[in-house]
């Protein structure tokens, strides 16, 4: 939540230009998106001559796959390079190395024109509500900016489409001639959702898309976000700053530390039996709906202090500052990203629940030793609040219900959401390539 701001100066280019396209699909289970060694270094410049001086490594090696259909959860603490990666994956941003593949074509350094017909495809979801719908525009011509965009003309009209797709994300399609600021967070997230899903991308890219609303409201819409990848055959990558989101809605999930991913598991399997010791931290502030396991206090881990700058991330194992288990070649050698059980790649020297753990013999640094702590109850009962609430609305939303099988009427009506005007700051629409 606390890097909010940093998604203001972002807007969608992916709907500002096009042409129409035909589509080859890729079948559900197949790759829908490849990233291999996926690297963004942001240049720090000082100076008249603007000499570089170093560079912020946002992203700083990734490897991995999405499938079509599924959902993957991205998890991290503020300032690891999620939204980084995000934006590079819909190539928002050029990245500094590494190559991005979408259904098998490497788009990793495509231009605008290359890019202009995949646009359709990709689709993003941004965090803050309030600063990614422009003011002046009417919700009828913020949802249809994609069509008039990239040229396309939909059966029956546009203003009847747009009508369609807001009432598919839980809104009144009277709401066409009304404005942003006469909705609420979670009404405007439902309009940036209707939006992404106005040309049928095939990957949506949701960053944070709850963060920023009430725990109640997160709920749902998570659940709507749920249930149109059901309805809609959408693969989704969604980005959050703990698990409370995630949990329930990925089917694998990506831990990542400063810059790189440190764990990449089937979801049942990280949350089962979680490899590396900052996923269990991580873990340990999301209280696990399990009696047997509530009380067992040791097992939570509160880590202290913020991650390491990105400027000069430590040597060795990025974590080690932070670690409880850290020892000295986690110090001086960088533990590189393997799969040590079937679906779950871990990058740690001395891995949890797995045979080749630290000796107990050998003394841990002590510096890390004292960077964790048992977790706060306060910290527990805020995050056990978002857990329950998404629980809750994404089981009884779950494929067998009455509710799932029609998405535009059954989802949260837009009324139960508090209609509180508030000012919306300077719209994000438009064009912003990297700057
Ligand atoms: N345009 C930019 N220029 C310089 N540094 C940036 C830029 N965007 C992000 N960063 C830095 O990159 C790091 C990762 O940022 P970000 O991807 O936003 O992380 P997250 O989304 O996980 O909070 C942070 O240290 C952030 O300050
Ligand atoms: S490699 Fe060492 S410091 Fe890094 S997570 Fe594993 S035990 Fe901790
Ligand atoms: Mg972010």
């Amino acid at each position: 939540m606390s890097d909010k701001a940093d998604d203001k100066a972002v807007n969608i280019p992916a709907q500002s230009e096009g042409t129409v396209i035909t589509k080859g699909d890729a079948a559900p289970g197949e790759t829908l998106l490849k990233v291999t060694g996926l690297q963004k270094h942001f240049p720090i410049k000082k100076g008249l001559l603007q000499r570089q001086v170093g560079a912020v490594r946002a992203v700083d090696g990734l490897d991995f796959e999405v499938k079509s259909g599924e959902t993957l959860g991205v998890v991290g603490e503020s300032g690891c390079g999620k939204s980084t990666m995000g934006r590079l994956i819909t190539r928002l941003l050029e990245p500094t190395a590494g190559t991005v593949e979408f259904e098998g074509t490497d788009i990793t350094h495509l231009g605008v024109g290359g890019m202009r017909p995949l646009r359709r495809d990709m689709q993003m979801i941004f965090q803050d509500p309030y600063s990614s719908l422009n003011p002046r525009h009417t919700i009828g011509t913020i949802v249809s900016a994609p069509f008039r965009l990239q040229g396309v003309e939909p059966e029956g009209g546009v203003k009847k489409e747009v009508q369609r797709l807001l009432s598919v994300v839980g809104l009144s399609p009277e709401h066409y001639n009304r404005y942003p600021h006469e909705f609420s967070g979670g009404q405007r997230q439902r309009i940036g959702i209707a939006r992404a899903l106005a040309l049928s991308p095939k990957l949506v890219v949701a960053d944070e898309p709850v963060s920023a609303l009430d725990v109640s409201i997160q709920a749902q819409v998570v659940n709507l976000l749920d249930d149109l990848q059901r309805e809609l055959g959408l693969t989704y990558v969604i980005i959050a700053h703990d698990l409370s989101v995630v949990r329930h809605v990925s089917d694998r999930i990506a831990v990542m530390y400063l810059g790189k991913i440190v764990e990449l598991a089937d979801r049942e399997q990280l949350y089962k039996s979680p490899m590396h010791p900052y996923t269990k931290a991580l873990l340990s502030a999301v209280p696990i709906p399990d009696p047997a396991r509530r009380g067992a206090k040791s097992e939570r881990i509160l880590l202290k202090g913020d991650v390491p700058s990105p400027i000069s991330p430590p040597a060795g194992c990025r974590f080690h500052t932070r670690c409880w288990k850290a020892t000295e070649i986690c110090r001086t050698t960088e533990p590189p990203l393997a799969e040590l059980r079937p679906g779950q790649q871990v990058a740690c020297h001395h891995p949890e629940n797995f045979a080749d753990q630290a000796p107990q013999d050998v003394v841990l640094l002590s510096d890390a030793k004292e960077a964790a702590e048992l977790v706060s109850e306060e910290a527990l009962a805020a995050s056990a609040e978002t857990s329950a609430a998404v629980a809750a609305e994404v089981e009884s939303g779950g494929p067998d219900t009455e509710a799932s099988k029609d998405g535009a009427a059954k989802t949260a009506p837009a009324a139960a959401e508090d209609g509180a005007a508030k000012t919306a700051p300077e719209a994000a629409e438009g064009t912003a390539e990297e700057k």
